[in-house]
């Protein structure tokens, strides 16, 4: 642990080693304890105790992709579909801007109703209205020519997840999918200068310690600005119903590890923490994450983006989050920055 603090990289073996021996111990056996001061310890020199907040917009739960873990998957017939109008979302843009927000996060299914030139204009109005927020995107796999349009209409960041960097598992539980296709959007976006967040889940099945340390080390060599990682829930109505799903203890292990592993990155606190653990956010943040992302969305479409079930905030109104989430913020510690939050890197310091 030590030497991870260190060098900030440790060799695979190395990493297997370390998950495998902290399996064996129990949750409040000192090696967790060490990596979680340690965690925190680095993530301060950064960003010090901020949280950076943002805004999340759940526009559409329409879905042409059947991801086999997913309650929003194109065969769940189960899903009341909806999408918000371009008049709606800037509506939630408005009360997050009053409420302080300066990152909005459009997130969606893959959904065809909004086509490049409807995303374009979408963009170029919110950042006409507020000038001074930022635009991340999270709306799945697009040509390079759709990644260069939203870029040159004002989004600032994109969040998607390479979800797991094995590839067998990758193609096992997304069906007409490819796994090269997700690395090289990845890639795409970077080189168009996006902030961008990769990520994957915890608990997948055949997710063993051995295909996690694929994942830190595919993490490691893409140096990604934003890595969203959060437990699997699995939700009934999907292939993937019955499997068990991933804990918020070894995730907890895994946001510390890349913490010490990419210590600038901007690494939230998962909604999925929340769910499975009422404090499971308050916990993610003293592991060493420093994002939090509440709803935006109206709250009548909230339940029908159900990725999981029993997701929480659904019933709550954005101010009411705005407020819970600062509380819990500071009950672990920790303050609250309502600032854009772009990724810390010394070029914007000096
Ligand atoms: N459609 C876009 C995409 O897939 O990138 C964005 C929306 S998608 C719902 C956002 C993320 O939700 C995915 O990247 C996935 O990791 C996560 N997710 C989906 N189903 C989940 C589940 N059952 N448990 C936990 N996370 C889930
Ligand atoms: Fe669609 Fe994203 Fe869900 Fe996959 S994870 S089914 S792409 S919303
Ligand atoms: Fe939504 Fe607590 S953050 S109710």
């Amino acid at each position: 642990i030590y030497k991870l603090y260190e060098n900030e990289n440790l060799s695979d073996n190395e990493l297997l080693k370390l998950l495998d021996e902290i399996d064996i111990f129990s949750f409040t056996d000192k090696n967790r304890d060490l990596l979680f001061e340690l965690s925190r310890k680095k993530r301060s020199i950064y960003y010090k105790d901020d949280v950076y907040m943002r805004g999340l917009i759940e526009f559409t739960n329409y879905c042409t992709n059947n991801c086999d873990y997913c309650g929003l998957r194109n065969k769940n017939i189960n899903v009341d579909r909806y999408r918000l109008s371009k008049e709606q979302i800037i509506d939630c843009c408005k009360e997050g801007y009053k409420l302080g927000y300066r990152t909005f996060v459009l997130q969606g299914g893959e959904d065809n109703h909004f086509s490049d030139d409807v995303l374009v204009d979408l963009i170029i109005s919110i950042k006409k209205l507020f000038s001074d927020v930022a635009i991340t995107l999270s709306i799945g796999e697009k040509s390079k020519k759709s990644y260069q349009k939203y870029k040159n209409a004002g989004a600032d960041r994109f969040l998607l997840r390479h979800e797991t960097a094995n590839k067998e598992i990758y193609e096992n539980i997304h069906p007409n999918m490819s796994f090269e296709n997700r690395i090289n959007c990845l890639k795409t976006l970077k080189e168009l200068g996006y902030q961008v967040g990769a990520g994957f889940m915890v608990g997948l099945p055949n997710q063993t310690n051995s295909v996690l340390v694929e994942d830190l080390r595919f993490l490691k060599d893409l140096d990604p600005e934003m890595i969203g990682i959060g437990p699997f829930i699995p939700h009934e109505d999907t292939p993937l119903g019955k499997f068990k799903g991933g804990s918020v203890e070894q995730t907890l292990i895994l946001l510390a590890i890349i913490r010490l592993l990419l210590p600038q990155v901007l690494l939230p606190s998962t909604t999925a923490m929340g769910t499975l653990d009422k404090l499971g956010r308050e916990k993610a943040l003293k592991a060493g994450a420093n994002v939090v992302m509440p709803n935006l969305s109206p709250t009548n479409v909230r339940e029908k983006y159900e990725i999981y079930k029993d997701k929480i905030c659904t019933g709550d109104e954005a101010a009411h989050c705005r407020g819970c989430i600062e509380r819990r913020i500071n009950s672990a510690g920790f303050k609250v920055n309502m600032s854009k939050g772009d990724y810390f890197s010394w070029d914007n310091i000096n």
